[in-house]
């Protein structure tokens, strides 16, 4: 198994990658529909997937073309099956299983939570981990619909610690920046103008924070900064942004952090990875490297391209699993979310 074609489907970026062994990504292309989702405020589940059908295969050929590869240089097709919004995921996979019966190619269905655990571990000309990060590690995942702290055993072998039990890192972000009438995804925008804010000026909750276990929320930090919005007029809001946005950005990086701590130190490990489309997030990425420079914590946060959804860390994660001999068939089917064999504790 030496190059394996990822089609990632999930949610609102549809994206293809080749990847060979040890992760090396030969090409990886994507379309983000930001500007066809940002007048509705979120993702419209309809949109998303008519998009996805037109992008698709288009990106399958942009895919070949960027790394001079022709169909008969690849070994195996991954696609995301689970957990993602259906109409998403069926697209995906539809045109896995085409491509996969059409060029007798071997098939893998991926958790798309594997692929982000995987994403640290990929390399291009620009980036590669370091030679001796190896497995156990835990692994904090925080996207848009997920935000949880793993145990990773190796490679497969997923123990989850915590979880958040209401809204994701990501969701709140989003949903705070809808509130400040930033467009969507209000995540990064946030993140950019929180650079130039005070994040002592407001107090926003951090619960769970001292609470002797993994679990997080962050529903009640939205609810605070509603109650607080509520209270300061129109050009209050407006002049205050920036400290807004960063004392926001400080409650949620203070609680990620401290659980991440926990989880280190509770499994006397002494590496970890931050992934997920939130590990994108400037402040995080600056707090979690303090962090682990003070606690000798060897830490991988992947490049800004691999910490938001991306085939590349499906196609490194199918890549794995097809080499041991893992198929699907036809039967394969998309799932909203993970199946209770993903994890080893079950899930979350
Ligand atoms: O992993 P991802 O691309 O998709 C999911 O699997 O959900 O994560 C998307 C999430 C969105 O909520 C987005 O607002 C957030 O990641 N995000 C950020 C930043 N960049 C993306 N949140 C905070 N700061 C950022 N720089
Ligand atoms: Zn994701």
């Amino acid at each position: 198994m030496k190059k394996v074609l990822g089609i990632e489907t999930s949610c609102d970026d549809t994206s293809v990658a080749i990847v060979s062994d040890n992760g090396q990504v030969l090409s990886v292309v994507s379309a983000n529909q930001d500007l066809a989702h940002a007048p509705f405020g979120g993702v419209v589940p309809e949109i998303a997937c008519r998009n996805h059908t037109m992008n698709l295969l288009p990106l399958v050929e942009e895919a070949f073309k960027k790394s001079n590869l022709q169909w008969t240089d690849i070994d195996g097709i991954a696609v995301t099956n689970r957990p993602g919004l259906i109409g998403s995921l069926i697209v995906g996979l539809v045109t896995a299983k085409t491509l996969a019966q059409a060029k007798n190619l071997p098939l893998i269905g991926i958790n798309h939570l594997e692929g982000h655990i995987v994403a640290p571990l990929l390399r291009d000309e620009q980036y590669q981990p370091p030679a001796d990060f190896q497995y156990p590690f835990i692994a904090l995942a925080i996207s848009g619909g997920h935000t949880t702290i793993y145990h990773v055993h190796n490679f497969g072998r997923y123990e989850i610690l915590g979880a958040t039990l209401d809204d994701a890192a990501g969701e709140a972000y989003d949903k705070f920046a809808k509130m400040l009438g930033l467009e969507f995804p209000g995540g990064v925008k946030v993140d950019h103008l929180a650079q130039k804010g005070d994040a002592q000026k407001y107090d926003f909750p951090r619960s769970m924070i001292k609470d002797p276990h993994f679990n997080m929320s962050f529903s009640g930090l939205k609810s605070a900064a509603h109650r607080l919005l509520q209270t300061m007029s129109a050009d209050e809001i407006k002049t205050n942004l920036p400290d807004l946005c960063a004392s926001f950005q400080e409650a949620v990086v203070d609680v990620l952090i401290s659980k991440l701590d926990r989880a280190v130190k509770e499994k006397k490990l002494k590496r970890a990875i931050v992934t997920g489309g939130v590990s994108a997030n400037s402040r995080l990425r600056q707090r979690a490297q303090e962090w682990a420079a003070a606690n000798k914590v060897q830490l991988v946060i992947p490049p800004l391209r691999y910490c938001t959804d991306n085939a590349a860390m499906i196609a490194y994660a199918g890549l794995i699993r097809l080499r041991s001999g893992e198929r699907d068939d036809l039967s394969l089917a998309p799932s909203p979310s993970p199946l209770a064999t993903d994890f080893l504790d079950g899930v979350r």
